[in-house]
């Protein structure tokens, strides 16, 4: 390990690699890159602090270079023990951002972490399931008073600030960015839905055509990965608790069976529903020999993992991030300890799709700085422009361009005079 004050990486002969893949991802990432662009000759975040627990890849190390070249100082840490990239890690702390992160934090250093960047009296908080600003609410109260407010990236860590606005306990305004359209509707659905069959595959190289693969959770992460599924050949199961997303799944051709069915059935198993125990025990010990397992959301408790470990007669590494369990005579196999897949295993989302999302922490950091002290406490969404504006600078990014509606067709929009 090499550690300062400031840092605390892994390793620091890994900066030439991780500058070279952070300028894979900025090559990839051109709308973000016209924001810090803008954000080079406007300073607005001058003087400021922000504080990030997000995984530390590629693609959050040209989110943190963003809003330094807007003139903040930035620290970070990782908001899951397995999701950092450390020659990305490396190159940070080369640069003039904190990071205290590497892969494979022990549960201990992954809180630490977390207080490191409280310490450094945040103004602005970005999170990505909600530890850190947890952390400042049970641990540091005494610094929210100067936090402006936070920013939130993924449905678990909304699903938690919810939670405390509705205790009446979360006492900063947070933007929802998880809820742009430009982010949920392509991070979720393109992103999980591509970067986590490519952790399964990197994990296990198995052969996905002629597969059943049982998809537990039907939101648009779940959607994401049973469209891959099913386009890489296989026989996609979905498992559903919402009865409207049951429904979708039928409706897009998928069979809907209960956990404890599909159990039986199933080769491999993703999980994504953002819940507790949705591959249980009594669920394992139905699956048939060789079965892989999975996990897709934010949090490690959506498989029986402790469970499958107590109960197993064998345990043993089959190679990184792969381990074999025999269960009642049977194998099997699970990819990255249960932690997300995409990240834990493979890359995460490609830089691409991470554009738009991290668009929407930039544009939201902007957002909280501009209304500084006019938002109350709570969960905010950002204002439909700006959503839009970030698909608009992803499409002129990419060299698409759209049509615009004339002014018979803008009027006839807002018309509700003209019908039949
Ligand atoms: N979440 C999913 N993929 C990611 C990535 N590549 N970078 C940061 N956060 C992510």
């Amino acid at each position: 390990m090499n550690t300062t004050e400031n840092y605390h990486v892994k390793d620091l002969s890994l900066v030439e690699q991780g500058k070279s893949n952070i300028q894979l991802a900025e090559e990839r990432m051109g709308a973000l890159i016209g924001i810090r662009d803008r954000f080079t000759l406007e300073k607005p975040f001058r003087d400021l602090r922000i504080g990030m627990a997000l995984h530390v890849t590629k693609e959050t190390a040209v989110l943190a270079q963003t809003l330094t070249a807007g003139g903040a100082e930035v620290a970070i840490t990782s908001c899951n023990p397995l999701s950092t990239q450390d020659d990305v890690a490396a190159a940070l702390a080369k640069e003039k951002v904190r990071v205290w992160a590497y892969k494979g934090e022990t549960a201990i250093d992954y809180r630490t972490f977390i207080a490191n960047v409280a310490d450094t009296k945040p103004h602005i908080v970005i999170d990505d399931g909600c530890d850190l600003i947890d952390h400042l609410h049970t641990k540091r109260q005494e610094l929210l008073v100067d936090v402006i407010g936070g920013c939130e990236e993924t449905t678990t860590g909304v699903n938690r600030l919810r939670a405390m606005q509705g205790e009446g306990v979360l006492r900063i305004p947070v933007i929802a960015v998880n809820d742009n359209n430009t982010k949920h509707l392509l991070d979720n659905y393109y992103g999980t839905g591509q970067s986590t069959l490519d952790g399964i595959l990197r994990a296990t190289n198995i052969l996905l055509a002629g597969k059943t693969v049982v998809v537990a959770g039907y939101g648009s992460c779940g959607k994401g990965v049973a469209m891959r599924a099913d386009g890489m050949g296989a026989q996609v199961i979905v498992t559903e608790m919402d009865a409207f997303r049951a429904l979708q799944a039928t409706y897009d051709g998928y069979k809907i069976l209960p956990m404890h069915e599909a159990a039986s059935i199933g080769d491999v198993f993703i999980t994504v529903t953002g819940n507790r125990h949705v591959v249980r025990l009594d669920h394992m010990r139905r699956m048939k020999n060789g079965v892989v397992l999975a996990n897709s959301g934010h949090f490690d408790v959506e498989i029986d993992v402790e469970g499958l470990r107590r109960e197993a007669s064998q345990h043993y590494q089959v190679r990184p991030q792969l381990d074999a369990y025999v269960l009642d005579g049977r194998k099997i196999y699970l990819c990255g300890e249960g932690r997300l897949v995409n990240l834990a295993v493979a890359e995460g989302h490609p830089s691409e799709v991470m554009a738009t999302s991290f668009c929407g922490q930039a544009l939201a950091v902007e957002y909280l700085v501009k209304n500084r002290g006019k938002l109350v406490p709570g969960v905010h969404v950002l204002p439909k422009e700006i959503d839009d504006l970030i698909a608009r600078l992803q499409l002129h990014a990419m060299g698409v361009t759209i049509d615009a509606p004339t002014s018979e067709q803008q009027k006839y929009k807002t018309e509700w005079r003209e019908g039949t």
